[in-house]
């Protein structure tokens, strides 16, 4: 049987299919709801019930705290509907139009950034170009109907090649694949764009604090370089945090852009400094740098990468030092073994 869901603010409707759960039939019928990890567990697809019920088969909401489960909140990637129902939910328009697709990408080249980093950059088919957002993601689709995740790095305006930084997982099967097997010139399997983490250009002129973790620098990479190309002016803080010096793999780069560009500001962060180097940046989770640096976030637009622990406790430190929650953006991400 299927079920209703009417979008409070809009008024879109679209129909969910036994077991599926609200995101995904709204993805599918092209309405486009805010998300991210898909798993029940960063919470960028919240929503509130207005009527109705729903259940979660697969993963109890972690996201959702007891009190926002006691105010009808929802997670709308494992909700599954019981009856029709209404929901108030942020339907994001500027991604929309754009089509998700499949496509073969051919490895053009393989760089190791630091030790357990690696750059590949992969070439789309002739003529084929794909248009994303950046600050989006790709999946890599494996055989088995596995996928892995990975942020594209490279902006839209790169035509048809696009940049990934695939982090090595200890004991992982894809990731030690891609660092001792995977071969210039072979050729892998992409469905993209996905994901609703990009700048807002929505007139609200406030400037951005942008924080990474690791390789959640790849996503705010696009983002700076796709607002550098378009001449954005917006004042941009990155913070950038891991756990030695050695892993902030590509600051060369970052310092090009604080050079070239008065409205770029750098700060990083070292979660384990040994104590023989030089101190250098903050010691600490880069989440404390920034509000660290910025006690009040409120005039702020605050876009965040990294792993879900770093996204949570990010979460809270930024909601006690005011960051607007309608002006915090977030992706969350396990890294793919
Ligand atoms: Fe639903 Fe992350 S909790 S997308």
């Amino acid at each position: 049987s299927e079920f209703e869901v009417r979008l409070a603010g809009s008024g879109t409707t679209f129909t969910v299919r036994t077991g599926e759960s609200v995101l995904d039939a709204a993805l599918r019928q092209g309405v486009m709801l805010p998300y991210s990890c898909k798993n029940g567990t960063c919470g960028s697809c919240k929503g509130t019930l207005v009527t109705g019920e729903v259940h979660y088969p697969f993963h109890p909401p972690m996201a959702l705290e007891r009190h926002e489960l006691a105010d009808s909140k929802t997670l709308l990637c494992q909700a599954e509907p019981l009856e029709d129902l209404v929901v108030e939910a942020r339907e994001i328009e500027a991604i929309r139009d754009i089509e998700v697709r499949r496509l073969p990408a051919r490895v053009m080249e393989k760089t190791l950034l630091a030790d357990n980093v690696m750059k590949l950059v992969l070439k789309l088919p002739a003529a084929q170009r794909l248009q994303f957002l950046a600050g989006q993601y790709i999946e890599i689709l494996l055989a088995g109907g596995k996928r892995r995740a990975f942020s594209i790095a490279s902006p839209p305006s790169s035509e048809d090649e696009i940049e990934l930084h695939v982090r090595h997982v200890e004991g992982g099967d894809f990731t030690g694949w891609v660092f001792n097997e995977l071969a210039l010139r072979d050729i892998l399997r992409l469905e993209g764009p996905l994901g609703t983490f990009f700048v807002r250009n929505d007139g609200a002129e406030r400037p951005l604090v942008m924080m990474g973790g690791g390789t959640g620098f790849a996503p705010l990479k696009s983002m700076i370089e796709d607002l550098l190309a378009h001449g954005d002016q917006r004042p941009i803080h990155l913070f950038w945090g891991a756990r030695t010096p050695a892993e902030l793999y590509q600051e060369g780069l970052v310092r090009e852009w604080t050079q070239a560009h008065p409205h770029i500001q750098y700060s990083s962060a070292i979660s384990e400094p040994g104590d023989d180097a030089a101190p250098r940046g903050f010691a600490g989770f880069v989440h404390e740098a920034v509000v660290d640096t910025y006690p009040d976030l409120s005039g702020h637009d605050v876009y965040m990468s990294g792993p879900p622990a770093m996204i949570d406790a990010a979460k809270q430190a930024f909601a006690a030092h005011g960051v607007h929650t309608d002006r915090l953006f977030y992706d969350s991400f396990e890294f793919g073994a």
